[in-house]
């Protein structure tokens, strides 16, 4: 019989412990868990849980962070160890843009024209094709802070007219390309007259059916359009006469204002 005294079962019991203790701090020391990280890091969970779209549901923090100092001296990965294969995934300085534990709340700091091409083409098609100093401008000049944001017109320009809101801006003008000056043949007179005051003030004192036609109408599409009168009329009078008085103005006056017509 093996006999332990007291003193020997003291330490026999202590060597047990330690021994324990000495495995579950080796087993600690490998089996760094998921679950451990928020006990020493809180910003990072917390920026995953909220907003970490593909980045909490598709890997997890030890996906990107393959060990932990002091055994593992750099556990900080490169976007290109997982993101390969595409015009986007080859641009500089991805966390300019991106946190990597926000990965979609894209931050703009700088001025970026190339990485916006890259996904969206088009703009910078309209900008090519129809120069402006709208053209010249980084896109988050105006695409500012955050990815996505669009910006109205009134925030750096003033409305042609006080009756003018930033609704109206679209019936005339396309922020890429700002100089092309189409609309719609429902666009209200009223937007023509806020610069062209003389002309709608002549038509709406006058008594003439014109009166009661649309600025857009007569100069559809494009602005600076000017019909000719018998775009419309045709030739109504005899012949003879049209021969012996080519301009119908000369007896009519302007489309703005037909002469002494007598009633709208
Ligand atoms: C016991 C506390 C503790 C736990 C648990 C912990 N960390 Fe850390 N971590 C730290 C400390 C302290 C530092 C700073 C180390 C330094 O600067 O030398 C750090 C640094 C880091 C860094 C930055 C490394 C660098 O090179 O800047 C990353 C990444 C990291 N931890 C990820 C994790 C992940 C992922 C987990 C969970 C798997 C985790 N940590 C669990 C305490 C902990
Ligand atoms: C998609 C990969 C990825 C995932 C997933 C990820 N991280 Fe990170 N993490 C990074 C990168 C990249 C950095 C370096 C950021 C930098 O340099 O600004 C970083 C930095 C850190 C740092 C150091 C921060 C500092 O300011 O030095 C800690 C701590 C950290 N991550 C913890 C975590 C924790 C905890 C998780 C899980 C909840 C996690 N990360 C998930 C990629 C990731
Ligand atoms: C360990 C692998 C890994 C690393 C490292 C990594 N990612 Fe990802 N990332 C993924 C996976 C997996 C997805 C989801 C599938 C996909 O979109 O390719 C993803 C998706 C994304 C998404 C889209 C998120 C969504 O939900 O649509 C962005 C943005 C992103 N990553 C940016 C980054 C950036 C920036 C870095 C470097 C800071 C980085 N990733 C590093 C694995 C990784
Ligand atoms: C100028 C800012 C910017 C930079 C720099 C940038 N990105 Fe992005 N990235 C974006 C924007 C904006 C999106 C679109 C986000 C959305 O869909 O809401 C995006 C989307 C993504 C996506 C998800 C969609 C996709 O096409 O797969 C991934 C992954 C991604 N970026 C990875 C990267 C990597 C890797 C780098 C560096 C090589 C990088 N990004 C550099 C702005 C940037
Ligand atoms: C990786 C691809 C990617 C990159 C890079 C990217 N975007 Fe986007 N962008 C998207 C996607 C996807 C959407 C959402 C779908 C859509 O409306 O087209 C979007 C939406 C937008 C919208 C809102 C569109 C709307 O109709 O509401 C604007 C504005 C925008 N992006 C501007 C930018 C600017 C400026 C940049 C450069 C700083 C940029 N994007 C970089 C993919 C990208
Ligand atoms: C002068 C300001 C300005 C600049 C510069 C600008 N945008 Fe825009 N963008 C706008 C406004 C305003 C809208 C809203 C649509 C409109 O009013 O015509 C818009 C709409 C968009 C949209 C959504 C609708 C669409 O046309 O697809 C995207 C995407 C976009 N811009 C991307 C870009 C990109 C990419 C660039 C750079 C190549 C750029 N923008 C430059 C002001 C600007
Ligand atoms: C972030 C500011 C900003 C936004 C938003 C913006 N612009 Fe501009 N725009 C400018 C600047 C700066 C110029 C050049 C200096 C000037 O003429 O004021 C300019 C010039 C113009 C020009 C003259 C272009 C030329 O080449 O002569 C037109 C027309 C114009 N903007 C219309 C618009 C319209 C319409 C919108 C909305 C769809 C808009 N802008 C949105 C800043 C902006
Ligand atoms: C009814 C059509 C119409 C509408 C609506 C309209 N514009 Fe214009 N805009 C024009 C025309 C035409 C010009 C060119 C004038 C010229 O050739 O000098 C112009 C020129 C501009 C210019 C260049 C500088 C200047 O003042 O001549 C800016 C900036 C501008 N518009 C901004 C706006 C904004 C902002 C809105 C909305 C509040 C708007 N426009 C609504 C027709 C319109
Ligand atoms: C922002 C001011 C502005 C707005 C709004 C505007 N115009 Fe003009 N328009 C001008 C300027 C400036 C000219 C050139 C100088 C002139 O002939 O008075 C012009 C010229 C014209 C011309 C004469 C072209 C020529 O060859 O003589 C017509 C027609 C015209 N505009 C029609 C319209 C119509 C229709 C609208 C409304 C859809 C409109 N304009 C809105 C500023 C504007
Ligand atoms: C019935 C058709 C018609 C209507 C409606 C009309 N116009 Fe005209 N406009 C013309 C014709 C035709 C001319 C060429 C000059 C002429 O023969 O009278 C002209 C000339 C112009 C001119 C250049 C010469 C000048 O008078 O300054 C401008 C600017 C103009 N119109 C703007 C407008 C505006 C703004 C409206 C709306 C308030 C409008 N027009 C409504 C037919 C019309
Ligand atoms: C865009 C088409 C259009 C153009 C351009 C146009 N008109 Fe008219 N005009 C009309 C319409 C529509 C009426 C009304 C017809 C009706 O209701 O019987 C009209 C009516 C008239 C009338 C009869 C007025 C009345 O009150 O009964 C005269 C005269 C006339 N136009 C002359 C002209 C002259 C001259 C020009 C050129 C300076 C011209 N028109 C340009 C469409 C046009
Ligand atoms: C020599 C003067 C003269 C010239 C030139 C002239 N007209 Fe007239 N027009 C008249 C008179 C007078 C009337 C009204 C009497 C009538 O009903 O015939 C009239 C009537 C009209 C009417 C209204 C017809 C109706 O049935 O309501 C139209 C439309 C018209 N003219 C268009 C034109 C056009 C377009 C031209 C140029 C191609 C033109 N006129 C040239 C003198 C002229």
């Amino acid at each position: 019989m093996l006999k332990i005294g007291v003193k020997n079962f003291l330490a026999v019991i202590c060597l047990a412990i330690l021994c324990g203790l000495a495995t579950t701090a080796l087993a600690g020391q490998a089996m760094l868990s998921v679950d451990d990280c928020v006990k020493c890091h809180a910003q990072q969970p917390a920026e995953i849980d909220a907003d970490g779209a593909s980045h909490r549901t598709e890997i997890d923090c030890q996906a990107c962070h393959e060990g932990h100092r002091p055994s593992v001296e750099n556990n900080i990965p490169s976007c290109s160890d997982c993101h390969e294969g595409s015009e986007h995934y080859a641009v500089d300085n991805c966390m300019s843009c991106h946190n990597p534990h926000q990965p979609l709340k894209v931050q703009l700091e700088g001025e970026h024209k190339t990485v916006c091409v890259s996904c969206h083409a088009g703009p910078n098609k309209e900008m090519v094709a129809s120069p402006s100093m709208h053209a010249t401008f980084a896109c988050n000049f105006c695409h500012a802070d955050t990815h996505g944001m669009i910006p109205d017109c009134v925030d750096c320009h003033d409305p042609h007219s006080e009756t003018m809101t930033q609704a109206n801006c679209g019936s005339c003008h396309q922020a890429h390309k700002p100089l092309e000056l189409t609309y719609a043949a429902e666009t209200g007179s009223a937007l023509c007259a806020a610069c062209h005051d003389s002309a709608y003030g002549a038509l709406a004192a006058s008594k003439a059916k014109h009166s009661q036609i649309a600025c857009a109408t007569c100069h559809p599409d494009k602005h600076k359009t000017v019909p000719q009168c018998n775009d419309c009329h045709g030739l109504p009078h005899a012949e003879g006469m049209h021969k012996r008085f080519p301009v119908c103005g000369e007896c009519h006056n302007v489309a703005h204002d037909l002469n002494n017509w007598p009633a709208k």
